[in-house]
């Protein structure tokens, strides 16, 4: 499979994630205008990749500035762009924010650091799925066979290089022989489940059926799923959790029906400076991504791209440092 994102010879190619899964083709990116296309129409998307592009941004943008005459002003306004293409998932603004710092080091330096930061995205990924594996064998040991897991959006190589973080976790199941199948939510609009996590999971050779966003908390209700993994766009500092539009459906069916409800994250997606899911921005998208084409001409939309699950309905929140069960969040 071609890198999800990547930097060569001074751009970017990245992986068309809205062309998936029936056309597979790569993008060369080269301006701070072309990123924040592909950012904001979900040709680059998943928190931790989002981070990785903002700082591969920040390094296209340094090399345009030299190009084009940009002065300091300029520079700083084309980075801002970057890091608000996106609202919600808090990597993206971190990795800007890092990359920027290092520019008075110098266009090399900051493509070096733009380069680790897709490494590390990677290596923290595979701990993350290590970890979040090992968390539910233990909490699932009730379980009378290998593991059903439902999942929501794509949390797979595509979102986050590396295994993944929710998709990680299954991944990690699937290959200790402890997982039966997953079950993928669609995950509408934009249908990231059927059209990227299926396209992944096949490629991995991992059972998975996929269901309506609607089916998902009552088949949890009629007991057939042991948990449910899901990733994070963000995790307020007393452990709310910000995630594709339909997670908290899944939290309160997993709740009622007892069973654990668990969000893999890389450090790098937790915001300690928010105090809780209430001041997390949230994006809302266009009107026509949900009317069009089944809705009558002229019908209105509120079209969220996120929701929010209290901490309170989570069981743990795995990391590639440490596991916090049960909104447990050091104050
Ligand atoms: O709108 P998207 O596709 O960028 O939303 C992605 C998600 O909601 C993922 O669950 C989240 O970014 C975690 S990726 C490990």
């Amino acid at each position: 499979m071609e890198p999800t994102i990547a930097w060569q010879d001074g751009h970017v190619t990245a992986l068309d994630q809205a062309a998936l899964p029936h056309e597979v083709r790569v993008l060369r990116i080269t301006t701070v205008d072309e990123m924040v296309e592909a950012i904001g129409r979900l040709a680059i998307r998943g928190a931790p990749v989002l981070g990785a592009a903002g700082a591969l941004g920040v390094a296209l943008a340094v090399r345009q500035g030299e190009r084009d005459g940009w002065d300091g002003a300029r520079l700083a306004a084309e980075i801002k762009r970057i890091a608000e293409a996106r609202p919600t998932a808090v990597n993206l603004r971190r990795e800007v924010g890092a990359a920027a710092a290092a520019i008075p080091l110098g266009a090399a330096a900051v493509e070096d650091l733009a380069v680790r930061k897709l490494e590390e995205a990677a290596t923290a990924s595979i701990r993350v799925s290590e970890r979040g594996a090992a968390y539910l064998r233990e909490a699932c040991d009730a379980a009378p066979g290998p593991l059903r897991v439902h999942t929501h959006c794509n949390t797979g190589a595509l979102a986050c290089l590396g295994w993944g973080t929710a998709l990680g976790v299954v991944r990690a199941l699937h290959n200790a022989g402890v997982l039966s199948h997953v079950l993928v939510d669609e995950t509408r609009p934009l249908l990231q489940g059927a059209r990227l996590t299926c396209w992944e999971l096949r490629q991995l050779g991992i059972e998975h059926y996929l269901v309506c966003d609607g089916a998902g908390p009552f088949m949890i209700s009629q007991g057939m799923a042991d948990a449910v993994v899901v990733g994070a766009d963000r995790v307020a500092a007393n452990g709310d959790v910000a995630n594709k539009i339909g997670t908290y459906s899944l939290a309160l069916a997993a709740h009622r029906a007892g069973i654990p409800f668990v969000v893999a994250v890389p450090e790098s997606t937790i915001d300690s400076s928010t105090a809780s899911g209430q001041a997390i921005p949230l994006e809302r998208r266009r009107e026509e991504e949900i009317t069009v084409p089944a809705a009558p001409a002229g019908t209105r939309a509120v079209n969220y791209a996120f929701d929010i699950t209290p901490a309170a309905l989570v069981s743990a929140v795995v990391t590639e440092d440490r596991i916090i069960l049960n909104g447990r969040w050091p104050s």
